[in-house]
Order: C-alpha cells, then sequence, then structure tokens
C-alpha cells in the first residue's frame, strides 16, 4: 500500500528542488534516546530546572556536568536509525535541503546528513562561560577526568559548560537565520518526532505553510502541530521514513 496518494504532493515531489526537514527527539527514539515528554520522557524523571537552565548550572555545576557526561555516554553508544538513513537519502535527491535539528545527539551527522542547523547545539562540545573557548570531546574529557570536584574548569578559571542551549537562553543566531531562510523557501516540510512544545523550533513548519509549502510530519502520536499539517504519518519514523524515500524516488524516476 503506497503512502503518497495526494495528487498535489506526488506533483510536488516530482518537481521541487527544495526540501526542508526538522526533527525532535522522537526521531532518535528507535536508537535507545530518551524522547522528553510523556510517561518516560526525561522531564519525568529530571527537572529542567535544575539540569537545563542557566541558573541551575551556576548552583550546582558539578551534578548539571554528570548529567551531561550521563547523557553523553548513552548518546556515544547510540547508533543512527532508518528513519536517520532515510532523511540523509532524501538530501541526495535535491538541489537545496536544509535539516533543521532540535537535537544534540549528532546521529544524523553520523548517518550522513550534511547540511544539519543544530538549533539547540551539540553535546559533544563544551565552551567556557568566562572566556568562551570551545572544547572538543577530547580536551573537555581530559579536563572533567582531571577535576577533582567534578567542575571543569578552564585555564582562565571559567567554568565549562556544554555547548547546548537551555531554557531562557537565546538559540545560535546563524541557526535560526538559516532555518528560517530554509523554511521560507522550501516546497515540502517534513516534521520528524517533534511534540512542537518548543519556540521558536516550532515556528518554522508554520512559516514554511504561510509560504505555500507542503507540509508533512511523522509521528506516532498527535503533536501540537498535527492539526495544521497537510499530511499526518502516523507512525515511527524508521519504520515510515524509508518507505517514503523508496516512493519519492520512484516519483522522482531516480532507481536503484
Ligand atoms: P518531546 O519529548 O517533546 O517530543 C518527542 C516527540 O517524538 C513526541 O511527539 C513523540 O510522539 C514523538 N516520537 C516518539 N517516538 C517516535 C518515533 N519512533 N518516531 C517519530 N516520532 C516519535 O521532544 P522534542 O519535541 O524534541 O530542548 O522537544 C523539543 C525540545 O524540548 C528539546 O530539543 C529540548 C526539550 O526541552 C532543550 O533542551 C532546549
Amino acid at each position: 500500500m503506497s503512502l503518497i496518494k495526494d495528487s498535489r504532493l506526488k506533483k510536488i515531489i516530482k518537481n521541487t528542488g527544495f526540501v526542508t526537514v526538522l526533527t525532535g527527539s522522537g526521531i532518535s527514539a528507535e536508537s535507545g534516546i530518551h524522547t522528553f515528554r510523556g510517561d518516560n520522557g526525561l522531564w519525568s524523571k529530571f527537572s529542567p530546572d535544575e539540569l537545563a537552565s542557566f541558573e541551575g548550572f551556576y548552583k550546582n555545576p558539578a551534578r548539571v556536568m554528570e548529567w551531561y557526561e550521563y547523557r553523553r555516554n548513552v548518546i556515544l553508544k547510540a547508533k543512527p536509525n532508518p528513519g536517520h538513513f532515510a532523511i540523509a537519502e532524501i538530501e541526495k535527491y535535491v538541489q537545496n535541503f536544509y535539516l533543521i535539528t532540535q537535537n544534540i545527539d549528532r546521529l544524523h551527522q553520523k548517518a550522513g546528513s550534511r547540511n544539519v542547523i543544530e538549533l539547540h547545539g551539540n553535546i559533544m562540545e563544551n565552551y567556557c562561560i568566562k572566556c568562551g573557548k570551545m572544547f572538543s570531546l577530547e580536551e573537555f574529557e581530559k579536563i572533567y577526568n582531571e577535576s577533582s570536584d567534578r567542575i571543569p574548569k578552564c585555564e582562565c578559571k571559567g567554568l565549562i559548560r556544554p555547548n547546548v542551549v537551555w531554557f531562557g537562553e537565546q538559540l545560535p543566531e546563524d541557526a535560526v537565520e538559516k532555518a528560517y531562510y530554509a523554511s521560507v523557501n522550501c516546497d515540502l516540510f517534513i516534521i520528524v518526532g517533534t511534540s512542537g512544545a518548543v519556540r521558536p523550533a516550532s515556528d518554522f513548519p508554520r512559516y514554511a505553510k504561510y509560504n505555500g509549502a507542503y507540509i508533512i510530519e511523522v509521528n506516532p502520536c498527535r503533536s501540537f502541530l498535527t492539526d495544521f499539517v497537510d499530511l499526518w504519518f502516523e507512525g515511527k519514523a524508521g519504520e515510515i521514513l524509508p518507505e517514503f524515500v523508496e516512493e519519492f524516488k520512484n516519483l522522482k524516476g531516480i532507481n536503484g
């Protein structure tokens, strides 16, 4: 049974040279990484005020760094799943392709995606809050493992923190600008595995829609965005997306 039945969508896929994808933690769920909301979500067990805010970090840096070290270890063991690979494949078949992700796990890059816009930073890098020096994972792990109080510090004595965006913080300006460009210029916008609870990420599909793009959502559950999309594929990314890509390729006349 085919997924793509809508004749408007078929026509768009045949002709488009511009596709944008927005992902959230749901794309990595099948790789064994927790989502944030819902019964099993991280925010049901942990407090975002304590662990994902600058105030929480300043109050207890050792606790926050320990939590990110735990999450980093889970992520480093995880492998991209068929959903990540399917998205990486779409990139090969259109001239303009942007992948906007809220995820910090870098699994898209591991799957081969190239034009990735990281809205919320990434967990592999860390930086000094005083002088801004950026530390690679290797450099950071050395400092972290050698720190007796588990509070890693820069040579300038500033605290080192993960290069992720916390609640109340600004998103990287260049990422937001690129994501805006990708949203208002695409013909097809695919939302995968996000509840749409966090702005500005959840604004991008709206910008796309207002500018005439066709909006698809892939999610096993309804999200805050489901009511306004053109087509909702109710299912897991790792199951829907590989099938979608096969049909996408057929419509574009790509064989093999
Ligand atoms: P949420 O936990 O809010 O939503 C995850 C979504 O993924 C839900 O809608 C699930 O139904 C869906 N989902 C679960 N399994 C799936 C699967 N196999 N395939 C497809 N979808 C699936 O996570 P996000 O929307 O990513 O921000 O959360 C957005 C932001 O809120 C995160 O980037 C993080 C968090 O607080 C920061 O830390 C700044």
